[in-house]
Parts: C-alpha cells; sequence; structure tokens
C-alpha cells in the first residue's frame, strides 16, 4: 500500500468510526428525542476545536460474540476542545454503539483524558448516555468502572468536573457524576437510579416510573442529586457552557475576568426598602442578589432544591463570586438538613477553586422538630459551618436583617474567619427572635401581667429594641461596618478587590474529617 491508499484507509475508517452503531440505530436516538454523541460535542464545542483521540479503539472480548462485533471507537467519543477558548477534555457516550456500555477499552479511554486533564490543568466534562457495564465482559468493565471512580476522586478539587446525564444512568454508575462538582440533568430523557424499577417492584413492591424514581425533575428539587434540570439537550449544554465560564481551569489558577459596563460605584435605591418593616413579612432574597451583581446577571445553582437557601455563581467588577443566601421568603429562610448540605458543597467548591464566596444572611434559625434531629440536623448543619470555617477564599458577609442563634455563627461570622462582616440597619443579631427570648428570660412578669398579649408585644418590641439591631455586634467590631443598603454593590467590589491578595492557610494535615 502507498501513501496515498494508506490515506485513503484512514479516511474510511475514520468515516467508519464517526458512523458509531449505523444509521438504523443513529435514527433510533434522534426518534427518542436525544442527539447522538458526536452531536453534543458540536453544541458544547467551539468550532472545530475538538481534537478527538483514540478514534480507532476497539473492544479486546471474545464472549458472547462479542468477537464479531467490533466498533471504531468502541461507543465513546474522547477527546480536547475549547469553550469560549478555554480548554477541557470531554467524554461523549455513544449510545448508538452496545448502548453506550462501559467496556475496559472505553473506561481506558475515558481514563486516559482524565489523566491527561490532571496533568495540563483543566476540567473534565462527562456526556453521559450509557446502559451501564457492558454485561458480556463481566468484572472487566466493573473494573473499568472502579478505574473512573478513583481518578474522579483524585481529580476532586484539583480540576473542575461535570457531569451531564443525557439518557440512563444506572447502577454503580451513578457514582462518577456523583463526585463530580456538577451534575446536570435533561427533562423526560435521563435518568439515575442505583436499582430501576424493576428491581424496586421486587424488593419493595412499589410501584413507580423511571421518572419518578430518577428523572430530572426528582433529582432536582428532591435528591438533590442533579444541580440542573434542563428543558432539553440544546438547553443543558448552553447550561454547562454558561457554568464553565464561571470556574477556573484548575485549582491553581483564578476565574476568568469578564469584561462588564454596569459600574462598580452604581447604586439601587430600591435595596433601601427592600426588607419588609415587619420583621414577619418575606421578601425575595434573589431580588437583593440581582440589584447587586454584575448586570443583574444570577446564575443560579440547585434552584430547585432546598430553596431556603440560594447558592449561585455571578461577577462583581467582573470577578466570579460564589454566592450563598439564605431566603426569608421559603421557611422563613431557615437552615435545615438539605439547605446545610447544599451550601456547604457549594462552599466546598467555591474554595477548592479559588472563588470568593459572599454570604447573604437572613436566617431565624435552624428548623425545629422531630424531623430535622432524628435525620440528623446537628450533623448536617455542622457540614455547613465545617465548610464556612475551612474556607480560606476571600469570604464576605451581608446580614440583611435576622441573624439569630446559632446560625449567625455559621453564616459566614467574624468568628469563624469572615474578611469583611457588614450589616443593613435592618439587621437584628441576637442569640435567639425577640418574642422566643421575652417569653423566656420575662416568664415571671409574663406571666403575672394581667394582659399576657399585651405583655408579650411590649417586651418584645423593648427586647428588639435593645438588642436586636446591629449596633451591639458592631461596636464590639464583629461587623467591620453598617452600610446603607443601596451602597452594597460598590462596598462589596471594594471590599473583594481589598481581599484579592488574601493569604491563609489551614494546619497541615492529611485532610480533615467534615462530619459526614
Ligand atoms: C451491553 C447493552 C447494555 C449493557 C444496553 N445494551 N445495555 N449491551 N451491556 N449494559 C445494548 C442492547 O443489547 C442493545 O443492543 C443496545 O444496547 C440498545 O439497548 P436497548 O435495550 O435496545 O435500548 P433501550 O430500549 O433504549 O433500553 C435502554 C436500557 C436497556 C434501559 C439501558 O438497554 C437496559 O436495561 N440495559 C441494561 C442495563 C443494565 O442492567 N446494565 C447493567 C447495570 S449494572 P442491540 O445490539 O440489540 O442493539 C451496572 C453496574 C455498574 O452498570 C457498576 C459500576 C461499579
Amino acid at each position: 500500500m502507498d501513501l496515498k491508499e494508506k490515506l485513503e484507509m484512514l479516511e474510511s475508517m475514520r468515516r467508519e468510526a464517526q458512523l458509531g452503531g449505523g444509521q438504523r440505530k443513529v435514527d433510533a436516538q434522534h426518534e427518542k428525542g436525544k442527539l447522538i454523541a458526536r452531536e453534543r460535542l458540536e453544541l458544547l464545542l467551539d468550532k472545530n476545536s475538538f481534537e478527538e483521540f483514540d478514534m480507532f479503539v476497539t473492544h479486546r472480548s471474545t464472549d458472547f460474540g462479542l468477537d464479531k462485533k467490533r466498533i471504531l471507537g468502541d461507543g465513546v467519543v474522547t477527546g480536547c476542545g475549547t469553550i469560549d477558548g478555554r480548554k477541557v477534555f470531554v467524554f461523549s457516550q455513544d449510545f448508538t454503539v452496545f448502548g453506550g456500555s462501559m467496556s475496559l477499552a472505553n473506561s481506558q479511554k475515558i481514563c486516559k483524558i482524565m489523566d491527561m486533564a490532571m496533568k495540563v490543568g483543566a476540567p473534565v466534562i462527562g456526556l453521559n448516555d450509557s446502559g451501564g457495564a457492558r454485561i458480556q465482559e463481566g468484572v472487566v468493565s466493573l473494573g473499568g468502572y472502579a478505574d473512573i471512580f478513583l481518578r474522579n476522586t483524585l481529580a476532586s478539587g484539583v480540576v473542575p468536573q461535570i457531569s451531564v446525564i443525557l439518557g440512563p444512568c444506572a447502577g454503580g454508575a451513578v457514582y462518577s457524576p456523583a463526585i463530580t462538582d456538577f451534575t446536570l440533568m435533561v427533562k423526560k430523557t435521563s435518568y439515575m437510579f442505583v436499582t430501576g424499577p424493576n428491581v424496586v417492584k421486587t424488593v419493595t413492591h412499589e410501584q413507580v416510573t423511571s421518572e419518578e424514581l430518577g428523572g430530572a425533575d426528582t433529582h432536582a428539587t428532591t435528591s438533590g442529586v442533579a444541580h440542573f434540570a434542563c428543558a432539553n439537550e440544546a438547553d443543558a449544554i448552553g447550561c454547562l457552557r454558561k457554568l464553565v465560564s464561571y470556574i477556573p481551569q484548575n485549582n491553581l489558577e483564578d476565574p476568568p475576568y469578564v469584561e462588564t459596563a454596569d459600574p462598580v460605584d452604581r447604586m439601587d435605591e430600591s435595596l433601601n426598602t427592600i426588607v419588609p418593616d415587619n420583621p414577619n413579612k418575606s421578601y425575595d432574597i434573589k431580588d437583593v442578589i440581582c440589584k447587586v451583581v454584575d448586570d443583574n446577571d444570577f446564575f443560579e445553582v440547585h434552584a430547585d432544591f432546598a430553596q431556603n437557601i440560594v447558592v449561585g455563581f455571578a461577577r462583581l467588577g467582573g470577578y466570579s463570586i460564589g454566592i450563598i443566601a439564605n431566603q426569608p421568603a421559603v421557611l422563613a429562610g431557615c437552615l435545615d438538613i438539605k439547605s446545610s448540605m447544599k451550601a456547604a458543597r457549594f462552599i466546598r467548591f467555591c474554595d477548592a477553586f479559588n472563588i470568593p464566596i459572599l454570604t447573604f444572611e437572613d436566617v431565624p434559625g435552624f428548623l425545629p422538630g422531630t424531623d430535622q434531629e432524628h435525620g440528623g440536623i446537628i450533623k448536617h448543619g455542622a457540614k455547613l459551618l465545617y465548610a464556612y470555617c475551612e474556607a480560606t477564599v476571600p469570604k464576605v458577609t451581608v446580614i440583611t436583617r435576622k441573624a439569630y442563634g446559632g446560625a449567625y455563627d455559621v453564616m459566614n461570622s467574624k468568628h469563624i474567619r469572615g474578611d469583611m462582616n457588614y450589616a443593613w440597619p435592618t439587621a437584628e443579631i441576637a442569640v435567639m427572635g425577640p418574642k422566643g427570648a421575652v417569653e423566656i428570660i420575662m416568664k415571671k412578669e409574663i406571666s403575672e401581667a394581667e394582659d399576657k398579649e399585651q405583655a408579650v408585644d411590649k417586651k418584645t418590641e423593648e427586647y428588639r429594641d435593645k438588642f436586636a439591631n446591629p449596633f451591639i455586634a458592631a461596636g464590639r467590631g464583629y461587623l467591620d461596618d453598617i452600610i446603607e443598603p443601596k451602597t452594597t454593590r460598590p462596598r462589596l467590589i471594594r471590599a473583594f478587590e481589598m481581599l484579592a491578595s488574601k493569604k491563609d492557610t489551614n494546619p497541615a494535615k492529611k485532610h480533615g474529617n467534615i462530619p459526614l
């Protein structure tokens, strides 16, 4: 064969590999409302940026007739490309080949790009659409999964890892996405579960559909396994591209700076009246966030899960920040098990990847009740405390209204290394809410009063005036300043600018022991 013939052969092999499982399977995939692996990569990556690896890899199995069925690429497309000019490593499982199932060859391809991403210092993105372990290969394919799980774990906190679920993801296969930093799912066409509806029916006699058991809505609202539930694949990939724009390439770099026309000294008069006079009335903390950040653009993460706390990314003066905010409009902003876990994981991501943390605080305390206590609010709330305590990135807090009890300490107080702690004049900082407080400390006076209700109201008001304000904390230096709400944006930009060169460390150790 001369070079010309060899080149022709190469081209023909490339065409063959690009066909995946063949047109019939491609059509079947499209009929399900799903794209194929390469179409997804085209949507995800900048035009002509994809450098494919291992297009000619095939499996080496011979059992169950597999020796007669070898498809170039073996059901996963892997390589490197760019998103807005920034390098990412990707794998995209091809359901048209053996249902995207994981063979040893398949896992070796994925491990190769993960190893490369670690050496180069770039994010790993997995587009998952797979029937799970390749059944014909047996333990060899299980080993392949474990090789990936190990790499997911070792890469955690070194390079960002993001999983997009675009089809089935079942059995132990779910544990790779679970270790990664963010999971995106597509409504109606993707699902994740450890055991599917048939096994559930056999074991627990529950009748449940795949969608109810592990669809995008279930995981985005009930379990919290998914951070985003997207309407369709294009939406999911758009969401992923935006997510990547806020985060750095690796743990040694800073997130990209994005020029903004939004003035750094912009004030917002409406912030002065956003907190209602009545402390029992709610407001939407997302309105506060949007009025403060660049171009009013807040990219919320985990929007449908534990809505009593809000987390997400935004920019201030062009620099990425991670925001954690109590949401008074849901459960009065109380901290509970789910919200503690949600915020703790987000804080740890930001801290691992040099993203400064901004906290908006309006929290009446931890949610009372047997459900919470028996569910372990003590250890789960401790996760949030631990995450804030160990974080060494710049940390700024704004108390908009309530900062009561343990929650005051937890939500990035000065005492746990909050760098700049501000309060609006509407802040109420106390051991507990005024009514609860007077019912305890003025029990005798109240019981002796003629009109008990009136006595409680009067004492509550007195207590609120005396203790539930920011001036006592400011007098101790627990707050660095009390700021007029409308000035919040310029004040925060100045604070983060001042903290940009902050260096802080934790004691040397193998690793801490976060209360899991
Ligand atoms: C080999 C598989 C496969 C698998 C699907 N296929 N899953 N081949 N190993 N795990 C093949 C099918 O044989 C079929 O091949 C093609 O992929 C498409 O599958 P269909 O069943 O026709 O597609 P669909 O009707 O859409 O159903 C998709 C599915 C179903 C729900 C995923 O295929 C399925 O239930 N698969 C098995 C899932 C499973 O139990 N996996 C093992 C889980 S345990 P042909 O040639 O006919 O087109 C596991 C452990 C991981 O994964 C542990 C990690 C630690």
